[in-house]
């Protein structure tokens, strides 16, 4: 086994008795972090008064770092609490006229979509969802989407990888689409760092993304990068004391009394990914959620969804399920799961269908998958 490959559950303080499968929704954090964040706090503790006069200049040195992790312009990129809020600032600054359409797609997070019928219904305008299936291609992806935009669009909100399918969206070239059509985009790349390489280079209006996903880095961080042409009007959903500093990062950068620890040491995470050779690890585990999840569908007798373009560590592994369960027996499902056969996975549903999303991070081993493959047809 390489450097690369051995899985290093030993850098995260996960409970070992328990089988780690969904990386996607909340992250994990590995333990160095957390010791930065402790010491944060500790400090802060210490002297409340001399931590917050010291919270600005460590907010700029964590947003350059996080800047440079994604490759994008430091001037355009804000801190957010997560992508939610990243998508309602985006949907706050743009104009939204009365009779005109934001078009989404039927991948879209849920509660994006309610943050797009909330701005809706304020501006008497439509949501219009494209529906776009599973297993299509790029080409297909863009024809679809393409067909729904026209004058009366408002903007495009679309998935850079969607949760509950776990696809690739073609973001540059729906970007480069909507330029020419004049549609405002606003990107979800909620899981884009760290799984997509320079995830906002491609000229979106809007893009948000997590920190507190692939990256590893402490909950709630994660940032909004702004196009030129919208700064001065994209405002955090705060309003503080920086309301009027003409820079967009630093209006973001105060909301109130708020905890800065996990902004100030999400950093730390970036450099726990370095140490892990994350480029070439996100290939290998790429290798390993394949097999895995062939594995699982295997023993459960179904197959893994045929996604044109997968996320590089995601999987959906459909379930042997009788239509879609309501959203209390789904958790009661995750709860059993959870309580009998000591693994964390998540269910999503996608056009009647239902699918466990497996997600593989450096502290996973393909071990994890067979034992899985092993305990879950035991419920099922
Ligand atoms: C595609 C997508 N968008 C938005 C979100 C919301 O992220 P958060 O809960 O960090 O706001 C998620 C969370 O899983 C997501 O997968």
């Amino acid at each position: 086994m390489t450097a690369f490959s051995a899985p290093r559950p030993d850098l995260w303080s996960l409970d070992p008795g328990v089988l780690h499968l969904n990386h996607g929704s909340y992250g994990a954090v590995p333990r160095r972090t957390l010791e930065v964040m402790a010491a944060l706090r500790a400090e802060t503790e210490a002297n409340p008064m001399r931590w917050f006069r010291s919270v600005g200049d460590r907010l700029t040195a964590s947003r350059l770092e996080l800047a440079a992790f994604l490759r994008t312009d430091p001037a355009g990129f804000a801190l957010v609490p997560n992508a939610s809020a990243g998508v309602t600032a985006a949907l706050a600054a743009l104009p939204i006229h009365p009779g005109s359409r934001i078009v989404l797609t039927n991948h879209a997070y849920g509660a994006v979509l309610y943050a797009a019928e909330r701005f809706a219904r304020a501006n008497q305008a439509e949501v219009a969802v494209v529906n776009v299936p599973l297993e299509a291609d790029d080409a297909t992806v863009v024809a679809m989407i393409g067909a729904a935009l026209d004058d009366r669009t408002a903007a495009l909100i679309v998935d850079q990888i969607s949760s509950a399918t776990a696809m690739v969206f073609p973001i540059r070239q729906l970007v480069e689409l909507c330029k020419t059509l004049d549609v405002p985009t606003i990107v979800d790349g909620a899981h884009a760092p760290a799984l997509i390489d320079a995830p906002a280079e491609d000229g979106a209006d809007f893009w948000t993304g997590n920190f507190h996903k692939w990256p590893a880095s402490p909950r709630a961080t994660a940032g909004l990068v702004v196009a030129e042409k919208w700064r001065t009007e994209t405002l955090p959903l705060i309003v503080s004391w920086s309301e009027y500093d003409e820079r967009l990062p630093e209006r973001f950068d105060m909301q109130g009394t708020f905890d800065y620890a996990p902004w100030i040491a999400a950093p730390e995470s970036l450099r726990v990914l370095e140490e892990l050779d994350w480029p070439r690890r996100r290939m290998h585990l790429s290798g390993v959620i394949d097999e895995g999840a062939k594995i699982v569908a295997k023993a459960l007798g179904t197959s893994v969804a045929e996604v044109a373009h997968p996320a590089a560590t995601m999987r959906l592994v459909e379930l042997p399920f009788d239509g879609v369960p309501s959203p209390e027996a789904g958790e009661a499902f995750k709860i059993r799961v959870s309580r009998d056969l000591k693994a964390e996975i998540t269910l999503t549903a996608f056009d009647g269908r239902v699918f466990t999303r497996l997600s593989a991070h450096a502290y996973n081993g393909p071990k994890d998958y067979e034992l899985l493959a092993e305990r879950l047809p035991t419920l099922l």
